[in-house]
């Protein structure tokens, strides 16, 4: 009878197969190990009488060898495929995969870059509401009642009496810093800003400006001027040089505009400089006593300087960007062009 167990025995491990390191120990459970099927047919030499014992003997070692052979194939067979799909994980030779990456929009990367130039001298970061109340927008900066930019045309109101806007410059931000610090204040205030404009390739209802600030004893103009210049020198490089234009805020006296040499001509005169070899960045000047009186600053103890510079402004002359509009597209072949590493 057990001739007929041997024969079965013998089809199931011709038909085994193992693709995998479980299915290997599966076999290795139903035909090698002491509890498997062959192990049980040395269990039962005991039973069969004498003379049929080296019969039996010879058979159930042919067995064990069949299984054990199919066993060692089985092995080679899973070694290599795994091996197989490991190297192909890690083949060398294939063309990379065309993963893209990311890019920093312009603005972001210059807003980065003014920061960095200004923490390294010592100014540090703040930020003020986008909506505002007049009292932080105009009144506190020493606007008269009737300056146009309150009017309508200029700004986006939300509520009236009391006026409550879209802030129209980063200006407002001073106000709080020096309505909440006691000088010496150096502070930096990067943010977005509101004007009722129509939109252009020069212009924009929403931009970005950065505002700076510095209140301490006996700061003067050639302070302005000194940090001005090096950050002109920093951001668009060592030969670029900085002129004041004098003009009027309400909120400094004396006021200036901050002009830098064309970049795109060297300052030859070109149609972006208008023929003059100059550009303009932004405003400046040395903050009025008003103000720091308005803010709980004593002005007879304290000067300072502010200046505001337009983000877009810096923007468009370090990349030669001749369109506003291309900032706020979201046109992914103009942005792809700002690489991580630009900055
Ligand atoms: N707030 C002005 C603007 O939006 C820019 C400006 C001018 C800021 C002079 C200043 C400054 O801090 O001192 O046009």
């Amino acid at each position: 009878m057990y001739q007929d167990k041997i024969e079965e025995i013998k089809a199931a491990i011709a038909a085994a197969d193992a693709n995998t390191a479980e299915e290997l120990e599966a076999y290795r459970m139903e035909f090698i190990s002491k509890k498997s099927v062959v192990g049980q047919l040395f269990g039962m030499m005991g039973q069969i009488p004498n003379e049929e014992k080296r019969a039996f003997g010879q058979l159930v070692n042919g067995v064990k060898n069949l299984a054990d052979e199919k066993f060692q194939a089985l092995i080679e067979k899973v070694n290599s495929s795994t091996s197989k799909s490991k190297s192909r994980e890690i083949d060398l030779t294939l063309p990379p995969s065309n993963q893209q990456l990311g890019s920093i929009h312009p603005l972001t990367a210059t807003r980065q870059r003014i920061i960095e130039i200004f923490e390294r001298i010592g100014f540090n970061l703040s930020e003020g509401p986008e909506i505002e109340d007049d009292w932080h927008n105009f009144t506190a900066l020493n606007f008269p009642e009737n300056h146009p930019a309150r009017e309508m045309q200029d700004t986006f109101f939300i509520e009236k009496n009391p006026d409550i806007a879209l802030r129209t410059h980063t200006s407002s931000v001073q106000v709080r810093v020096m309505e909440n610090q006691k000088p010496p204040i150096r502070t930096l205030s990067p943010g977005r800003v509101y004007r009722n404009e129509a939109i252009s390739a020069r212009a924009h209802c929403i931009f970005h400006q950065v505002e700076g600030l510095y209140v301490d004893e006996n700061v003067g103009f050639a302070d302005l001027k000194n940090t001005l210049y090096h950050f002109a020198k920093e951001m668009f490089g060592k030969g670029t040089k900085v002129r004041f234009r004098p003009s009027y805020f309400p909120f400094t006296e004396p006021s200036a505009e901050i002009d830098i040499t064309c970049l795109i001509c060297g300052g030859k005169g070109c149609n972006v400089c208008k023929g003059t070899g100059w550009v303009e960045i932004g405003g400046s000047g040395m903050v009025d006593p008003n103000v720091l009186e308005n803010c709980g600053i004593d002005s007879k103890k304290y000067t300072g300087f502010a200046f505001g510079m337009g983000i877009e402004r810096i923007t468009m002359l370090k990349y030669q960007i001749k369109d506003l509009r291309l900032f706020t597209e979201n046109d992914a072949r103009f942005l792809k062009q700002f690489s991580p590493l630009m900055t």
